[in-house]
């Protein structure tokens, strides 16, 4: 059995996906980025081939992909990020027409053929607006852990409208909103509907076609699938494998490679 495995080096987080020959995910790994990039890679792919019992030697192809992608030293290739969380979506949802991720840095939108090539994208690239920064920015605001944002926005009653767009005044703005006498959970809610709706605004520069297919670390927060389902009026494809998408993709890439190389053997074989 030959093993493929793709390592998506993200701004904030890396993550690691080994797919054995059947395109099942074998294996996770995940770490934070922080300033070693190289050591990152690293690590989230030892992480996953510990966590798989496998050997380096067992896994015969290796695509990188994220910003980080050439920083990943042991990669055979590199792949965009775009492509991977298209070819990733479309695999694990393979009626997604559109993919939403949200990373740490910047949301993308991206549209996909019903064979996961990408049709269009879009991204924010030009401020962190929209993003996973914005909700850190909140969560370091009200001392809430990133984990816990989703299930306490949840809980709101009456939400506060959010008006800055920008995560470098989204903390001054969540404090003022508190020194006002707003609940918590009030102001996180508004944050994350106005994530939604300026995410929904990036998804409509591509075209919103259904399935939509929520990728990226953000996809793991409730109340940030609740806004965005509320704002888009359509359910959203979510599972708890959307934060690796980007490295399935990469690793379906990489199996794409193993399984091209053999293909004139096996015709030679059977003529
Ligand atoms: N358990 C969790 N609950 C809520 N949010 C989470 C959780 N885990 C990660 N996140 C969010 O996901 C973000 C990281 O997502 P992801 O790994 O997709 O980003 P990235 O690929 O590093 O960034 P980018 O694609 O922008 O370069 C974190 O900043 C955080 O906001
Ligand atoms: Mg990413």
């Amino acid at each position: 059995m030959a093993y493929a495995a793709g390592v998506d080096v993200g701004s904030t987080q890396t993550k690691a996906v080994v797919v054995d020959e059947t395109r099942r995910i074998v294996a996770r790994g995940l770490v934070d980025t922080g300033a070693n990039v190289i050591q990152a890679a690293e690590n989230a792919y030892l992480e996953a081939l510990s966590r798989g019992a496998l050997t380096e030697e067992e896994v015969e192809y290796v695509v990188g992909t994220g910003y980080g992608r050439y920083r990943v030293t042991f990669g055979n290739e590199q792949v965009t990020e775009i492509s991977c969380h298209g070819r990733g979506a479309v695999h694990l949802f393979p009626a997604t027409r559109t993919v939403v991720d949200m990373g740490g840095q910047d949301t993308k939108a991206i549209r996909v053929s019903g064979e996961g090539e990408i049709v269009d994208f879009c991204m924010n690239d030009k401020c962190a607006a929209g993003t996973g920064r914005f909700l850190g920015a909140a969560s370091a605001a009200l001392d809430i852990p990133l984990d816990d944002l989703g299930n306490t926005a949840l809980a709101s009653r009456r939400p506060v409208k959010i008006s800055t767009t920008c995560t470098v005044f989204a903390e001054s703005e969540v404090l003022a909103w508190l020194g006002k006498g707003k609940k918590v959970e009030d102001i996180l809610w508004g944050v994350h509907q106005s994530i939604a709706a300026r995410s929904a605004g990036l998804m409509r520069r591509v075209g919103i076609t259904e399935q939509v297919t929520f990728t990226g670390g953000v996809s793991r927060n409730p109340a940030m699938i609740a806004a965005l389902e509320e704002k888009l009026e359509t359910a959203l494809n979510v599972s708890d494998d959307c934060h690796y998408i980007g490295a399935l993709g990469a690793a379906l890439f990489a199996l794409d490679r193993i399984l091209a190389s053999r293909a004139p053997l096996s015709k030679g074989k059977a003529s």
